[in-house]
């Protein structure tokens, strides 16, 4: 392989969300995980043996504290610490959310020690040469907000453009890039359709009226941080899956290619009028449809996810039609072990750069994550081990994992260098 530039300027770092990090949360996913830790662990043995890491995992994942995320990672206490890390490995920029039940715990009541708080996260991140991206939703919300239940009432997407107003007056001055949501595809099918989060629900149409009510607040997002600040960029992060049909019967064909219709665009189609920058969020390849598997798949992460970094590529290129910039928002791997994470972030890489070379405007990759930190997708609590920095959330100690260095070796140089000098 040899030496591939990425474009001047081009951003790195690693993104985190306030839930899964920062510990010492109230809002509708702690009161929810409270209720429901006892059943998951239950639940674990079914979900979780086929994994090849069970062993390694089972007593903590049959252990309701594992569902409980509690202090997290302490992050609140510890920005400084962990972005002293980030800056040491060579990023130059940082994703992380800004929680809403923290800002506004009450109704209308907006706690300015706590926007005092992330103003100092904000000037941490810029002394230490990092640009701040700023997600105003992962999808956690007050419990107030909640009882008057949650994104399928509209006062809801009324009471979040007032809080995202606030947040633009605050930030105006400091923060340029806004992420307004995180994966809302993600949010409904599991909080809505499947029933694996909060508020736990199962009905279609209430899936509906929650996914376009969030579009809605995406849209009008966008006009009130810009009415507020011209200067910002801002932009949403979705979940981009590629999916491949599971064999070539041509009735497959169809339903990949609405599936893939339905995830990954119908939402930014709706929004992309209303949008500065797209974040792409990808993770793996899905195989859909009826029948036999034909498709020879790859290796899998610790949770079973199969690894392939060709999809980013294919996500990019597809992406491109909308003629808007880019950035990798999202993209990493559950490895406690830290074997498969070194090659996995080089191939992502490698096809992220393909895809530059031929035309695709991405000006910064994200790496999922900073920190191992507590994963709330589909509720599966500490065991999967995404850092770049491991945590040991006994000591709360933070040890630098061996691929993060080869990703600093990147972010550094703004190249893949070839394979010899990893
Ligand atoms: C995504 C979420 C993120 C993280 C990764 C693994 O769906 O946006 O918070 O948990 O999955």
């Amino acid at each position: 392989m040899e030496n591939k530039q990425f474009p001047q300027r081009f951003l790195w770092g690693s993104a985190t969300s306030a839930h899964q990090v920062e510990g010492g949360l109230h809002n509708d996913w702690t009161e929810w995980e409270e209720k429901n830790a006892e059943r998951l662990a239950g639940e674990a043995e079914k979900k979780f043996s086929h994994l090849a890491i069970w062993p390694n995992i089972k007593a903590q994942a049959q252990d309701p504290q594992n569902y409980i995320s509690g202090r997290a990672c302490d992050h609140y206490n510890r920005y400084e610490e962990d972005f002293d890390i980030a800056q040491s490995l060579g990023h130059t920029a940082h994703r992380f959310s800004i929680e809403w039940s923290r800002i506004e715990p009450r109704e209308g009541e907006f706690d300015e020690k706590e926007i005092e708080h992330y103003r100092n996260v904000v000037r941490a991140l810029r002394a230490r040469g990092m640009e701040p991206f700023v997600t105003l939703w992962h999808w956690t919300q007050p419990t107030w907000i909640a009882d008057i239940g949650g994104w399928e009432n509209k006062r809801t997407v009324e009471y979040f453009l007032r809080f995202i107003k606030k947040i633009a007056h605050e930030f105006k001055n400091e923060v340029t890039f806004f992420i307004v949501l995180n994966e809302p595809n993600i949010y409904t099918a599991f909080g809505f359709i499947k029933g694996s989060h909060p508020p736990g629900i199962k009905n279609i149409l209430k899936a509906k009226k929650v996914y376009l009510n969030l579009c809605d607040a995406q849209k009008r997002a966008y006009k009130i941080i810009h009415s507020v600040h011209p200067r910002a960029q801002v932009g949403i992060a979705n979940s981009f899956m590629h999916f491949e049909e599971k064999n070539r019967l041509f009735f497959n064909v169809f339903i990949k290619d609405t599936v893939e219709y339905f995830w990954n665009f119908w939402f930014l189609n709706k929004i992309k009028n209303d949008l500065d920058f797209i974040g792409c969020n990808y993770y793996s390849r899905y195989l859909v449809g009826f029948g036999n598997e034909t498709v020879k798949t790859g290796d899998m992460s610790d949770l079973g996810w199969e690894i392939f970094p060709k999809g980013i590529y294919f996500i990019l290129k597809r992406l491109k039609k909308y003629k808007k910039p880019m950035y990798v928002t999202e993209n990493g791997i559950a490895d406690a072990q830290d074997k498969q994470r070194k090659n996995f972030i080089i191939d992502h890489l490698m096809w992220m750069h393909e895809a530059i070379e031929e035309g695709v405007d991405v000006r910064g990759y994200f790496h999922w994550s900073l920190l191992d930190n507590f994963e709330f997708p589909e509720v599966r609590g500490f065991w999967p081990r995404f850092g770049l920095v491991e945590v040991d959330y006994e000591t709360m100690e933070r040890k630098i994992r061996p691929s993060a260095q080869v990703y600093a070796k990147i972010c550094k140089t703004n190249s893949l260098l070839p394979d010899s000098n990893f």
